[in-house]
């Protein structure tokens, strides 16, 4: 029995397949909900979502992931805790319902292959993944970036959280073999093609659990509005934290009497600087002065912003310990998750064999090592000419 006849039977009508990526972030963190720069890429990982209309008007989701099968009508849409992983999705066509697509029911079929809560954006991907394959079904019209928008405001409405863009973003606008230089207040981007060379993108996963990182990136917005709220007092011409210069920051940043509101705003405004100039670097092919922006982008987010942790901070020792390994930061929010480092090709089996060793070492967790590549955004799939789990 295949895949998807295990979950409705035979027959029926045909499904419809549609695939979102997972996205590691290279550098820029913590800046998109302030406005400013991240320069994230898609990865070739992701969810697979088969969909076709139900016979009887009512909504059905089933994943190979998870047990728990959920059935409900539109009129049952909203949010409830014991739903479980289904409340992604359903939030999704509660939101395309808000805003007057005229859905049928449908039956929903999920199978993915991201690591769930490794920070690789898995709740993006499905929620993308089903805003596009929903609105496709319906013949929406919706622009992608409307679908990107629609599926942030799904996080911080439906499910509480509180997120920027950059993931949604990652997510829908990626291309094989290109990283995306954004600027999250206009949504303005240009691809930068990832021209590695000798060097690959390696991701590690800590396997550390992410505990409190809801609580903690909330008060991390919060202290950067806070921040912002003195700063644009003195620069009325600023609308937004990530515009801010160096050099304006620099003439007012004693006016922030909290030495730690001061320090998250200099990470912030120093982040966004180096994410511009890594974009330049890569640009360039100096890959040496990237990979040293991804290091200090560490050593910011660990000092200053506060948003690592043993964990992400052994990985990245370790990895530097590494002949070949010329940069290292943990990427997406932090406090567990993951890292990524740029680790020359003929040294990955050492890098591994090291890092591993000495990560044990310090904590006693084993590390995962993903070897992804850097894939293309949400879209249909063709099952004759790509490979498809269904
Ligand atoms: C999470 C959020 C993003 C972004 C990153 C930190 O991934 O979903 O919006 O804020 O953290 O850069």
């Amino acid at each position: 029995m295949g895949m998807i006849e295990q979950f409705v039977g035979p027959g029926g009508e045909p499904f419809r397949i549609f695939f979102a990526p997972g996205r590691v972030n290279l550098i820029g963190e913590h800046t998109d909900y302030t406005g400013g720069y991240v320069f994230p890429a898609a990865l070739d990982c992701g969810t697979w979502v088969a969909v076709r209309p139900s016979a009887d008007g009512r909504f059905r989701f089933f994943s190979t992931g998870f047990a728990q099968q959920v059935e409900c009508t539109a009129d049952e849409l909203a949010y409830r805790p014991e739903d479980g992983w289904s409340n992604y999705p359903k939030g999704v066509v509660w939101h395309l319902c808000a805003q007057g697509v005229e859905l049928p029911g449908c039956e929903l079929i999920y199978h993915g292959n991201i690591p769930n809560g490794a920070g690789l954006s898995s709740s993006a991907s499905i929620t993308l993944a089903t805003a596009y394959a929903l609105s496709a079904l319906a013949d929406s019209g919706m622009s992608k970036i409307d679908l990107i928008k629609l599926a942030q405001r799904v996080e911080n409405e439906y499910l509480g959280v509180n997120c920027g863009i950059m993931d949604q973003f990652a997510v829908g606008m990626g291309k094989a073999g290109q990283a995306m230089l954004l600027r999250c207040q206009t949504l303005e981007y240009r691809y930068v093609p990832l021209a590695l060379g000798d060097y690959r993108l390696v991701i590690i996963n800590s396997n550390k659990r992410r505990e409190l990182a809801e609580s903690k990136y909330n008060e991390r917005r919060a202290e950067c509005e806070e921040g912002f709220r003195i700063v644009q007092a003195h620069l009325p011409h600023r609308a937004d934290l990530g515009s801010v210069t160096v050099d304006e920051w620099e003439s007012v940043r004693q006016h922030i009497p909290s030495a730690v509101i001061r320090n998250r705003l200099e990470h912030v405004v120093r982040e966004n600087d180096r994410v511009q100039r890594s974009a330049e670097a890569l640009v360039q092919g100096d890959l040496h002065t990237f990979g040293h922006y991804m290091k200090e982008s560490h050593q910011s987010l660990r000092q200053l912003y506060e948003v690592s942790g043993k964990e992400l901070d052994a990985l990245v020792e370790a990895a530097a310990q590494v002949e070949g390994c010329i940069g290292a930061r943990m990427t997406g929010a932090g406090f567990g998750g993951c890292t990524v480092n740029l680790v020359h090709h003929a040294q990955i089996d050492e890098f591994r064999r090291r890092v591993e060793e000495s990560y044990r070492g310090a904590t006693g967790l084993t590390p995962e090592f993903y070897f992804c590549e850097i894939g293309d955004g949400v879209r249909e799939i063709d099952r004759e000419a790509e490979s498809c789990p269904f």
